[in-house]
């Protein structure tokens, strides 16, 4: 039997499509009602990461209701940190909280022994997603980029200025090389054992990239990415890859010559022109509905989902947000932007 290409790796490579796919950042998540009761069950936000039962009804409950055309593993990029035996935790409406690593004993708590195994439970649930998603919905694995993973350990949590994180990079090179050393090779082999499981496309977030510039961009974010890059693809050679430094304007041409990555994920602060002209030459794009028009519906949202569409549906394109989904989110403006893209033809030429 000859399997169909899914919609979504067609448009990451390039060949034309009858319709955009869509997908959306956190389309899992607080802003449904559904959501918010298995959540309430499950206790921790991490006994739901790594409940496969749970972990897979929470994935398929935004596919259920809008039928995207890619569901996104439910897990975390700090499942990460904790199978390298940092402890993680989240309380309710704080965020995460981590026991920071701040030198070298820190980081010799650490370990990749294991990590895997701790790890089962998300595998399963990846395994368990093939077996239930509709057989034209594509999966996609993830993990978060070295540099932001990075900051969440040494800051132990959320942080608007990265100070201790920047002061490590600067102050200890050698112990911070060794963090990002690890941390490569940590999300190597977390990506490459959900490929393993049934994951066909992977998305590496590196959410904080504006954080760092120049040299330190060029050390800490392209360079670990372009790593990660080439190790799953001498794994898997299709394997469809998309990169998300957000925010990081201009650079992310150069991030997505040398990184090697199919597609970049951008935010809502990038210029839609800059995006057709100078990155679709070089790689898909998806993006860049600001998670915020979407809360605001209406107008606004018809003509910035024209506009984006205008502008970029002529080359190789995914149709996602800039950022993920906001909790205030009414699902009825996600059921309306589905209809919108889906209502829009590909004009190619
Ligand atoms: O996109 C999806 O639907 C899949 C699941 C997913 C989650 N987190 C679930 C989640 C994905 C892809 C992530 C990625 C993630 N996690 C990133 C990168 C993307 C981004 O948003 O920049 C980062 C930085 C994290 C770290 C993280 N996890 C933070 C800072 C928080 C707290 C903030 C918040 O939104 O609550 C989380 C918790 C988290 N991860 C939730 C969800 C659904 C909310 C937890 C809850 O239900 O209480």
């Amino acid at each position: 039997m000859r399997t169909e290409e899914k919609l979504l790796p067609r448009a990451l490579r390039g060949a034309v499509v009858d319709r955009h796919p869509l997908w959306l950042m956190r389309q899992a998540g607080r802003y449904l009602p559904e959501y918010r009761e298995l959540r309430a069950k499950a206790g921790g936000f991490l006994d739901l990461c790594f409940t496969p039962a749970l972990a897979t009804e929470v994935t398929l409950q935004p596919i259920r209701r809008f039928g995207f055309d890619a569901a996104i593993l439910f897990s975390d990029i700090l499942v990460v940190p904790w199978g390298l035996n940092q402890k993680v935790g989240f309380q309710e409406g704080e965020g995460p909280k981590l026991d920071p690593i701040r030198d070298a004993a820190g980081l010799a708590a650490l370990s990749l022994d294991g990590m895997i195994e701790r790890l089962a439970p998300v595998y399963e649930t990846v395994g368990r997603l093939k077996q239930d998603l509709p057989p034209e919905t594509t999966l996609i694995g993830f993990a978060g980029a070295p540099w932001t993973v990075a900051t969440y350990m040494i800051e132990g949590g959320s942080s608007r200025t990265f100070e201790h994180s920047r002061r490590f990079a600067a102050e200890d090179k050698v112990g911070f090389e060794t963090l990002m050393a690890l941390l490569v090779e940590a999300t190597v082999a977390h990506l490459d054992a959900q490929v393993r499981a049934g994951a066909e496309v992977i998305q590496l977030f590196d959410s904080w990239a504006s954080a760092l510039e120049g040299e330190a961009f060029e050390r800490w974010v392209v360079a670990p990415a372009k790593r990660i890059v080439a190790a799953l693809k001498e794994k898997h050679p299709k394997l469809p890859i998309i990169g998300f430094p957000r925010a990081s304007g201009a650079h992310y041409l150069g991030y997505a010559k040398a990184t090697g990555v199919d597609a970049v994920s951008i935010d809502q602060d990038m210029p839609l022109a800059f995006a057709r002209d100078v990155l679709q030459p070089s790689v898909a794009v998806q993006g860049n509905l600001d998670p915020l028009v979407l809360v605001a519906g209406g107008q606004a949202l018809e003509t910035r989902v024209r506009a984006i569409t205008d502008a970029l549906g002529r080359g190789r394109f995914v149709f996602n947000l800039g950022h993920g989904i906001v909790p205030q989110t009414p699902p009825e403006h996600v059921a309306k932007l589905v209809d919108l893209v889906r209502a829009i033809k590909p004009a190619r030429g």
